[in-house]
């Protein structure tokens, strides 16, 4: 079977005052039909830019200046605009992390699906209500068929987001390309908004790239995963495999920062070091100034991507040597300890 989507080597940079920043650098992964992906990575790592140079929808400063992103056969990279408007929304949605900054204020929910919904499926307005009044039932929006009258601010935060879910699921597409969808939300809801994506996810039977900072959804919702790091995929796999025995060094560590109830914390631990900037980023392997198992080779040679059986792939000098493992019940209470760190943050 083909990838639905398939990112092969693509750099896109940012055009800035203070120089190029080399936001992806050779980014490579893929998504099969019908399956979940997570992309996973600290802040600034390149998980928002690698959906946006997909959907090409960059800042006016960035370009994807090399590499091919394959979405069913076809290089979005070479698509003309107008056929390229078609697939966006239509064949790959994307939800955003902030439900507000998507919504239109001054706009009644209604007329915000059913404009897209006429024009992607080429219905009239009464069908497009129908199929919006539908969608927005079976993403738990009580009182669908009176509420759709009502504007963004009459609904939480939770709520707006299952409006965003709806409308972009209305469109049929076959690609969901979900940002972060409940950081901006309440814990509680959170776990809703979560459950409501896993669930249309399995019943649409969508292709998913699942953004997240989270390993607990990740291992929760997908099959396999992008682990980034700095403008780099530094491992992928099955999520199984990953969580149990991290070959790279920056995924141990990501693990290893799941931090613990027993000591008095206020925050998520991270790792320590600095994320790298892009601008001038560290030569040879981007983790090196930060990993503890770094040599000379390491700082001048950029890793290769090994691949081996079960889709596994990984870019560390010495991964082979390292044999990094977490054990399965170390990290499954670590990851309900993360959890609740959260809850009570
Ligand atoms: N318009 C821009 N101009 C300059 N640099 C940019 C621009 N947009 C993004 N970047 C840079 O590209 C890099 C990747 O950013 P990106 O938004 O993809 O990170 P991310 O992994 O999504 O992080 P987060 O988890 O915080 O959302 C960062 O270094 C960021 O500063
Ligand atoms: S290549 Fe070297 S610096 Fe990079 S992750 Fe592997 S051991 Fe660490
Ligand atoms: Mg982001």
């Amino acid at each position: 079977m083909d990838p639905i989507l398939d990112v092969k080597n693509i750099y896109t940079y940012f055009y800035t005052e203070s120089g190029i920043v080399e936001a992806l650098d050779g980014v490579s992964f893929d998504v099969m039909p019908r399956e979940p992906v997570g992309i996973v990575g600290e802040s600034g790592c390149g998980k928002t830019v690698t959906a946006k140079s997909a959907l090409r929808i960059l800042d006016k400063n960035g370009r994807t200046i090399s590499g091919e992103i394959i979405y069913k056969g076809v290089d979005l990279l070479k698509l003309p605009d107008m056929q390229m408007r078609r697939i966006r929304g239509k064949e790959i949605a994307m939800i955003f992390q902030d439900p507000m900054t998507s919504l239109n204020p001054i706009f009644r929910i209604e007329d915000q699906m059913t404009e897209v919904i006429s024009l992607h499926r080429k219905c009239g307005k009464k069908e497009a209500k129908e199929i919006a009044i539908e969608m927005l039932d079976q993403v738990g929006i009580p009182d669908a068929e009176k509420r759709i009258i009502d504007y963004p601010h009459q609904f939480s935060g939770g709520m707006r987001q299952r409006i965003l879910i709806a409308r972009a699921l209305s469109l049929q597409p076959s690609l969901l390309i979900a940002d972060e969808p409940t950081t901006a939300l309440d814990v509680t809801i959170q776990a809703q908004v979560l459950e409501i994506i896993k669930e249309m996810q399995k019943k649409l039977g969508l292709a998913m790239m699942l953004i997240t900072h989270n390993l607990g959804v990740v291992a929760e919702i997908t099959k396999r995963v992008h682990i980034f790091y700095g403008g780099r995929v530094v491992e992928s796999g099955l999520t199984e495999d990953i969580f149990l025995n991290p070959k790279h060094p920056y995924t141990y560590a990501l693990f290893e920062s799941i931090p613990s109830l027993e000591v008095d914390k206020t925050r998520l631990e991270t790792i320590p070091g600095m994320v790298p900037r892009l601008i001038n980023p560290p030569k040879g392997c981007r983790f090196h100034p930060r990993c503890k198992f770094a040599t000379e080779v390491c700082s001048r040679i950029r890793p290769p991507e090994i691949e081996f059986g079960r889709g596994r792939r990984v870019a560390c000098h010495h991964f082979e040597e390292l044999n990094l493992y977490i054990g399965k019940d170390v990290l499954r209470e670590k990851t309900v300890q993360r959890d609740q760190v959260k809850e009570e943050v």
